[in-house]
């Protein structure tokens, strides 16, 4: 089954989870891949890689010495990724469980998260507490970015910016990208308030 099969598969399976009809297209990719630091060695966390469709991107920008984690919920495309990208750290879970995932994986403070969770379709203490996890494990000046859905109710987004207000000192929108399917842009957000 191809990479995009296997995406609609699951989209048409679990709506609530994957939230998308098909994978980030190349543009976004490398615009969220950039936000990854390049030129020293850093930990980065993608959650919701899915079939994996920014992995290669941020791969690419990482310098020696790096660690890449990712953190999927379903099962199926957790296989999917482990088959079809052997480079990735793939840690089967919730991203609410962050912290615990990581310290088992032995891993530290993070430099970068990237993220495409259906941010939207969460029930909204499951994204407070996601938000407050990711937070939790950013190293002093590290960054998170994920991606904002445009097509999602108007209401439903304006409660997400308002959680991410809440959790960083800054938070900056990129351009929409209307090309992308569904049409999305960026939020990169640093300062998380507890520094
Ligand atoms: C919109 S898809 C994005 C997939 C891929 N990153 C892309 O850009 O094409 C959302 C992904 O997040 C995953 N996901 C949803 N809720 C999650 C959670 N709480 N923890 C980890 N992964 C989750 C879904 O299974 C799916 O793979």
């Amino acid at each position: 089954m191809t990479t995009h099969a296997t995406f609609l598969r699951r989209a048409i399976r679990r709506p609530d989870l994957i939230g998308a009809p098909a994978p980030t297209g190349a543009t976004l990719a490398a615009e969220i891949a950039a936000v990854v630091p390049g030129t020293c060695p850093a930990t980065v966390v993608e959650l919701g890689p899915g079939t994996g469709a920014i992995s290669p991107s941020v791969r690419a920008r990482l310098a020696p010495g790096s660690r890449y984690v990712a953190v999927e919920l379903d099962g199926e495309l957790v296989t999917h990724l482990r088959g079809t990208l052997p480079w990735l750290e793939v840690l089967a879970g919730d991203a609410a469980d962050l912290g615990t995932l990581l310290a088992g994986a032995g891993v530290g403070p993070v430099d970068a998260v990237v993220s495409s969770l259906p941010w939207t379709l969460l029930p909204p203490e499951r994204r407070r507490a996601t938000l407050a996890a990711i937070a939790a494990t950013l190293a002093p000046g590290g960054v998170f970015a994920t991606i904002s859905t445009l097509t999602a109710l108007p209401a439903l987004r304006r409660d997400v910016l308002r959680d991410l207000g809440d959790t960083y000192d800054e938070v900056l929108a990129t351009r929409p990208i209307w090309r992308n399917v569904p049409p999305s842009r960026l939020l990169v957000c640093r300062r998380p308030h507890r520094w």
